[in-house]
């Protein structure tokens, strides 16, 4: 494993191995066992777009691991005035030991792993997610004691979020089912791809959907960078939320995750979301843990 560019790259071995990694520096971290498994080692942290989790979790990470991070925000490097990547990329592989990078395009982050010679992490793309899917696995294995076997249903745009959710439950052995309207699909390849590897459906049928999911999951009507469709999501995605029906239909002891940030009454309601929010917010925790042993593994190698 040379980069973090799209979960499609990661074996499932690759993936447990990462979850193994990552409950042991959890463990050690919660006992005040120190971990300078990354000394001296810099991260730089490009950033096209906001952030909380991925920003806080992954400068503490590098923290915590002995290292240090630079947040790098697009509006004051030159690549926002149009430097391009690929002269980026091998100008930062001179000075850091990895990039972590939240943007737009899935191909700029393609382009700064084809041309820098460091490890490239995707913190987001309008496509991809890898780093909160990693910690979402860890976080159902932890309540569910296992992945496999499990129903994964998420609700609402076929985003970055499904894309990713998709590609990591079908890889780790869960049913992966999708509510979504007709014209909010997920990737088209990622769907032809699951159907092919494991048990996946994509439908308009909320309730159809979440029928005895063991995990419901959902995400916001409109991301970062949709800000001027966000009237007409609005419209489009009404009643695509996880509310007491749709958990009336799922499994008894379901639970229930949210990438974060959450719109409550539009995509989840506040009821569900505060009765589940144990479980949304270990997962927020865990983008730390996972993000530090996908630091670990790609630096250290
Ligand atoms: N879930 C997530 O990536 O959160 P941030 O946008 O705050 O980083
Ligand atoms: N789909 C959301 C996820 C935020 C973590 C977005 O891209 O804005």
């Amino acid at each position: 494993m040379k980069h973090l560019l799209k979960l499609m790259d990661l074996s499932k071995k690759d993936i447990v191995e990462i979850l193994n990694l990552a409950d042991q520096l959890k463990y050690e971290k919660r006992n005040g066992i120190e971990h300078h498994l990354l000394k001296g080692k810099t991260l730089g942290m490009i950033f096209q777009k906001s952030s909380t989790r991925t920003r806080v979790s992954f400068e503490v990470g590098m923290y915590d691991l002995g290292g240090s991070a630079l947040f790098l925000s697009s509006n004051d490097l030159q690549i926002g005035r149009g430097e391009p990547v690929e002269d980026t990329a091998r100008v930062l592989s001179r000075y850091l030991d990895a990039i972590m990078i939240r943007t737009f395009e899935q191909a700029e982050v393609e382009a700064l792993a084809e041309y820098g010679s460091i490890p490239i992490i995707n913190g987001l793309t309008d496509y991809a997610h890898p780093c909160q899917v990693l910690a979402d696995l860890l976080t159902i294995r932890e309540h569910k004691g296992q992945i496999e076997g499990n129903k994964l249903c998420f609700v609402g745009d076929g985003n970055n979020m499904a894309n990713s959710l998709i590609v990591g439950g079908i890889k780790m052995g869960m049913k992966v089912s999708i509510a979504c309207p007709d014209d909010y699909k997920p990737d088209a390849e990622i769907m032809k791809w699951a159907s092919e590897n494991g048990e996946f459906e994509c439908t308009s049928d909320i309730l159809a959907a979440a029928k005895d999911a063991t995990v419901l999951y959902t995400d916001v009507w409109a991301s970062m960078g949709q800000e001027g469709e966000k009237a007409k999501r609005e419209k489009d995605f009404a009643g695509y939320q996880i509310n007491d029906e749709v958990m009336a239909v799922a499994a008894k002891d379901a639970m229930v995750l949210h990438c974060l940030p959450a719109h409550r009454e539009e995509e989840i309601t506040a009821k569900v979301f505060e009765e589940h929010a144990d479980e949304i917010f270990d997962e927020a925790e865990n983008r730390l843990h996972a993000q530090k042993a996908v630091l670990v593994k790609l630096i250290n190698g």
